[in-house]
């Protein structure tokens, strides 16, 4: 299934200069969401992972449906001030903007197989700092999943250590 179709590409949002990559009529269409969505959790049991991490707001919207799909949990990265438990928390720096994620402490067991999701990797401070929390509560990251990759920005430069997966590059 050719995914790029339901990718719409909104030209200077939210600023001047940014290609947007708007994944909502992706996201409207079972089949194009339902395959997307598969691809992602064949390459989740290839990395035997146990839980599913992922940042707000749109790795939720890919993250979960992994996790349901594998039967394995969830466990969100936020922003500050979202979580209401105990958190520990890292401060990153985004395509566009500066901001601080955090997870709760008690997210993940010590030497839990973790595999991070999100919808795009741009310049990758974004899973940076996920990795960074994942590792802080002793997870390892075994795999980096993402819908979109942005291959000009050079995010993955910032995650040779790591093994990942991009559905969809530009
Ligand atoms: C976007 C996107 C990724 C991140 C990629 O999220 O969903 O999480 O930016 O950029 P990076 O690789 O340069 O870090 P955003 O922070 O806009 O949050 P949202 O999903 O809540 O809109």
């Amino acid at each position: 299934m050719d995914l790029k179709k339901f990718v719409a590409i909104v030209p200077d949002w939210p600023k001047e200069g940014i290609k947007f990559k708007d994944i909502t009529p992706l996201m409207a269409d079972g089949e194009a969401y339902k395959y997307a969505t598969d691809q992602i959790v064949t390459y989740a049991r290839e990395r035997k992972v146990d839980l599913i991490v992922g940042p707000e707001a749109r790795g939720f919207i890919i993250g979960c449906p992994v996790a349901y799909s594998l039967g394995v949990g969830f466990a969100p990265v936020r922003k500050e001030g979202k979580l209401p438990r105990e958190t520990i928390k890292v401060d990153y720096g985004l395509e566009y903007g500066k901001d601080v994620l955090t997870i709760h402490k008690d997210a993940i067991k010590p030497g839990q197989r973790v595999l991070i999701v999100d919808d795009l990797l741009a310049t990758g401070g974004t899973i940076e700092a996920t990795i960074k929390l994942v590792e802080e509560l002793g997870g390892v990251v075994a795999g980096i999943a993402f819908l979109i990759e942005l291959t000009y920005l050079e995010g993955r430069s910032k995650l040779e250590n790591y093994d990942i997966k991009a559905i969809l590059n530009y």
